[in-house]
């Protein structure tokens, strides 16, 4: 399989916040935008792998400022990491005042996507083209962060297994 640029997968959402997406205080569901990022991701890794995906983890997330009702959500979703049949994307969420224009960095997130056959098996994905130094350190970057997760996914495992749950 030939490997891909990230610019091939890219994807970028907008939404405009509205009364079904918010809370009492007028704010974004925290659920509704995790909804929306794991929807970007999926594109994403559907556009790289053109195979079916399912979320294999979403990394530790934190919402720095409320998103408010009227506020333009911008979602982006850029392949950072390839392995076998795994990818990591990388989703950043910037909300923007609709009557100001003044523009925040809301969420910051890495996914990973898993790519499966017919019968949920893991399944091979493109690797992901090196062209830049910048891509060069992102992939870097994403490797720590992939050896981390399958080292507390291992872990998580055990214990399940200790206990006869997994
Ligand atoms: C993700 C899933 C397909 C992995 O299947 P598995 O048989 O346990 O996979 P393996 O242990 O053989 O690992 C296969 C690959 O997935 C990766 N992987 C497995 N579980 C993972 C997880 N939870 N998070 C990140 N990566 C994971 C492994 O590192 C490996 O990567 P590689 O092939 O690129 O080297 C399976 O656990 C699953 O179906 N989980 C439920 C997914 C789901 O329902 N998501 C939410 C709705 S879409």
């Amino acid at each position: 399989m030939e490997s891909k640029s990230w610019k091939e997968s890219y994807t970028e959402l907008e939404r405009l916040v509205l009364p079904p997406d918010t809370n009492i205080f007028n704010a974004l569901y925290g659920g509704r935008l995790v909804e929306w990022i794991d929807n970007v991701a999926g594109i994403v890794a559907t556009r790289h792998s053109r195979r079916r995906n399912v979320t294999g983890s979403i990394d530790s997330l934190f919402f720095l400022v409320p998103i408010h009702l009227g506020d333009i959500v911008t979602i982006t979703g850029k392949l950072n990491y390839v392995t076998r049949s795994t990818m990591e994307i990388e989703v950043n969420v910037t909300t923007e005042e609709g009557l100001t224009g003044t523009r925040r960095v809301a969420t910051k997130s890495f996914l990973t996507y898993v790519a499966v056959d017919q019968d949920g098996k893991p399944t091979d994905v493109p690797g992901l083209k090196i062209e830049t130094e910048e891509d060069k350190r992102i992939f870097e970057e994403a490797e720590i962060r992939s050896k981390n997760r399958l080292a507390l996914l291992a872990k998580i495992k055990a214990d399940l297994k200790k206990q006869d749950t997994y």
